[in-house]
């Protein structure tokens, strides 16, 4: 058991924070939102994480999980200090570093005995080392500090299921004192035979993009292959099953649509790119991904003017706002840069997300109409666009769709549904890399 320290409380220092927690660590949570702390000290948790309500009650139940704003005491009374903070996409494409480092330079000042510093933000290669100097350079006392570089794989919407059972661990070390504390920080992993990677500390900060970068190629390789499908009269979906038999590829992340957003592939990318290209090394592959993926939604666009011609005056159910199911995320949502766009073109749009209207009413406002239910979403409307893969979307009883809508016209962004039963009813549909029957 080690005394912790976890300075951001956002998706990752929440999720991880609490899982340690359980492991049997004592977790002190910071944060410098106050409102964010208030939430969760009132069981109210910022974000929607299945699981996470109950993981968190049940450490601050049995004494192992607390939340603060107070970063002096936290890290006073902690040996190990984790940092994840955000490393949002900054304006020239690199991540922005600034609260990695404010959060070095705030730590320091009370460090006054043996501690270890450990990044669990995602940040460039050379980060530690940086953070290294700024935590020496503001420290008050003579003392030794380790640090260590231990990204973070877990998925939004199956954080806590990642967490507590990941595929693995990568933690990037200098001294063995280190690398034990660490080691018995996630002793239950080793026991239920997780591999845990050891490694250089620049290595573990790159196996992190390189992951992501790797991710997001498939998703835009089964893009391109969609769009062949597409010309040529194949089915992606049955290309991308049978190519995910083969170990060697493995069917994860081969589903084509609109492409990849959230709060990481897009930013991960675009770091590991201003990396090569300041480092004058050409990263061909990663570099198509990103162009393949930044024109995907003109791939959805151009889909929705062939089946209702120009666009403004007409109105646009949008189904599913969150880049994917089980989350509130909204960052680099697909369906908000989409309904952006058709605003921008003088449509008007009707939307309906189970989890994420709170948080899109903050970024779209009175500018879209935000209903209780997909056919409320679908009444009136034009057209029918399926964003995002929710269970309840999977389901929908497409008779009454079809009766709501002005014109039977349905995009599914998601080959949810089977292009010949869906036609069989009547519907103008299309879908990614599926002939329409
Ligand atoms: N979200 C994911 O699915 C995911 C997965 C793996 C890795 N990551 C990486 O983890 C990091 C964190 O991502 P996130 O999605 O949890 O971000 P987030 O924006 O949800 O959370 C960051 C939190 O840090 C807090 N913060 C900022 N500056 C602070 C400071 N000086 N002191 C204390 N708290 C401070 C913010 O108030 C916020 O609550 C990023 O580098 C991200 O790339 C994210």
């Amino acid at each position: 058991m080690r005394n912790i320290c976890m300075v951001g409380t956002g998706y990752v220092g929440l999720v991880s924070g609490a899982c340690l927690a359980d492991f049997g660590n004592k977790v002190i949570c910071v944060d410098i939102d106050e409102e964010r702390i208030d939430m969760i000290k009132r069981g109210v948790m910022p974000i929607y994480e299945p699981g996470l309500k109950e993981i968190v009650e049940r450490n601050q139940v049995a004494g192992r999980l607390e939340f603060t704003t107070d970063v002096e005491s936290a890290v006073r009374k902690s040996q190990v200090i984790f940092s994840a903070v955000g490393t949002p996409q900054g304006e020239d494409g690199s991540a922005d570093l600034s609260a990695v480092f404010n959060v070095a330079e705030d730590v320091a000042k009370y460090i006054e005995e043996y501690k270890i510093f450990v990044q669990k933000s995602t940040v460039p290669v050379g980060t530690s080392e940086k953070v290294g100097e700024i935590i020496r350079n503001n420290l008050v006392a003579d003392v030794e500090f380790d640090r260590v570089s231990n990204p973070e794989f877990l998925r939004e919407g199956s954080a806590i299921e990642d967490f507590l059972r990941p595929n693995r661990v990568v933690i990037g070390v200098e001294t063995e004192r280190a690398k034990e504390i660490m080691r018995e920080i996630y002793r239950p992993l080793y026991l239920l035979e997780t591999p845990i990677v050891f490694t250089k500390i620049k290595t573990a900060e790159l196996i992190k993009y390189a992951s992501n970068a790797f991710l997001a190629t498939k998703i835009s390789f089964i893009n391109e292959i969609a769009d062949l499908c597409e010309v040529v009269g194949a089915d992606v979906d049955e290309v991308a099953v049978a190519m995910g038999l083969d170990k060697r590829i493995g069917p994860k992340f081969l589903h084509a649509g609109v492409g990849y957003g959230g709060s990481c592939l897009p930013k991960d990318v675009s770091a590991i790119l201003h990396t090569a290209r300041k480092e004058n090394v050409e990263l061909k592959i990663i570099n198509a991904a990103f162009e393949v993926n930044k024109a995907r939604l003109e791939r959805l666009h151009e889909k929705l003017r062939s089946a209702l011609g120009e666009l403004k005056g007409r109105v646009v159910a949008v189904l599913g706002l969150s880049f994917k199911p089980n989350t509130d995320d909204l960052r680099e949502a697909p369906a908000i840069k989409f309904i952006m766009k058709l605003l921008d073109e003088g449509a008007s749009v009707n939307t309906y997300d189970p989890v994420a209207m709170k948080n899109a009413k903050g970024i779209l406002g009175e500018r879209v109409s935000f209903l209780d239910n997909s056919y409320d979403a679908a009444d009136g409307a034009d057209a029918l666009v399926i964003m995002t893969e929710w269970n309840e979307f999977r389901v929908l009883d497409l008779e009454r769709i079809k009766k709501l809508l002005k014109q039977p016209v349905l995009i599914d962004c998601r080959n949810i549904y089977k292009p010949s039963e869906v036609k069989k009813l009547g519907f103008k549909y299309q879908s990614f890399g599926r002939m329409p029957d």
